[in-house]
């Protein structure tokens, strides 16, 4: 055939127990049939992710859910139906089907039905649901096209082109707890999908009180200080640098003076500086620049601004920030 179908062949190396990077609307992934042992631990292997880190299972139909989790309450159903396909990641007790490798030992699953139409269609063709983690190694910036996975993984692995990933950071985890007295979001990895919007969500299909919780790093293992890390520093700065501290930023860095460095431009809306902030970080990276700094000016506040400082606080070696 001279023009095979790219989806078709991704299909034939995930029925075969390999991986392929996966187009997704927040990040790329590095995805394989979860099902199949063999391409879990190559996944773990590729990424030279610790074991400890549990792996998230994307869906293309909600039927699919009945497999990986062993109950799905009516709120998870109501938070699934209101920001799926999309970038929430429900964390769930498993089934039996799910592997204690995927989990990472735990009794938890993370499921989510990506938008991606190129991802939804190679899980809805498979007929298997796809574990995948950012395509990334472990530690380092997620990538948001197909080019920034061929460079992580070299051209061993097969990956979809499906674009700049629209969102561009990684979905919102979240962990429901009911009792019968209230509904109690966890919000175990911040992301586009704020707080607000998931309590709205199940406010307007629920009358128990809701209580949202920013949880970070307690149960959610892979949440360590330092993560998204660009191969340069990166340095949080309040505005533009002055002297004085462009020459602690040499030194801290170990930099001749007068190294090259660059800012890290952020849009003023947080979206769109979602959508880029991974791809710059890389830019910069290979620009030449030694260093690169951002600017946490005060108009840069508010819910999704939050999760946008969430990653770049971990991608950052050093915060220079007057208070003020
Ligand atoms: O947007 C995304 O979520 C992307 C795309 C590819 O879907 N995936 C992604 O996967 O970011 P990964 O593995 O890089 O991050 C998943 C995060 C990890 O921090 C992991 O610790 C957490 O989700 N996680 C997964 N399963 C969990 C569980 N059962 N309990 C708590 N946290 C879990
Ligand atoms: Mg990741």
């Amino acid at each position: 055939m001279r023009n095979p179908d790219p989806i078709q062949q991704a299909i034939e190396i995930l029925k075969n127990g390999g991986l392929v990077g996966l187009p997704t609307e927040t990040v790329y992934g590095l995805a394989g049939a979860y099902n199949a042992p063999e391409a879990i631990e190559k996944i773990f292997t590729l990424k030279e992710r610790p074991s400890f880190d549990p792996l998230i299972v994307h869906i293309s139909e909600l039927s699919q859910v009945s497999t990986l989790a062993q109950k799905w309450s009516e709120t998870e159903n109501i938070l699934a139906k209101a920001f799926w396909p999309g970038p929430v990641t429900l964390v769930t007790e498993k089934s039996k089907n799910v592997s204690d490798r995927i989990t990472a030992g735990l009794s938890t699953v993370g499921i989510r039905m990506p938008a991606h139409p190129i991802a939804r269609e190679v899980i809805q063709r498979l007929g298997v649901p796809l574990a995948a983690p950012s395509a990334n190694k472990f530690g380092k910036t997620s990538p948001t096209r197909a080019e920034h996975v061929r460079k992580e993984f070299g051209e061993a692995l097969f990956v979809l082109d499906g674009g700049d990933s629209e969102v561009g950071i990684e979905s919102t985890v979240i962990r429901v707890e009911e009792s019968s007295s209230e509904i109690l979001i966890k919000v175990l990895r911040p992301g586009v999908i704020t707080g607000s919007s998931i309590s709205e969500a199940i406010q307007s299909a629920s009358t128990k009180p809701i209580r949202v919780l920013q949880e970070a790093s307690v149960s959610s293992p892979g949440h360590s200080e330092t993560h998204y890390q660009p191969p340069i520093p990166l340095v949080i700065l309040s505005r533009t640098p002055s002297q004085d501290q462009v020459t602690t930023i040499e030194k801290r860095f170990s930099l001749p003076a007068f190294s090259r460095f660059s800012e890290l431009n952020l849009n003023a809306d947080p979206r769109l500086a979602a959508r880029d902030l991974y791809a710059k970080m890389r830019e910069i990276s290979e620009s030449g620049s030694k260093w690169m700094f951002v600017r946490r000016s005060l108009e840069r506040q508010g819910e999704i601004w939050n999760s946008l400082w969430n990653r770049i606080e971990k991608a950052s070696s050093l915060r220079l920030e007057s208070s003020q």
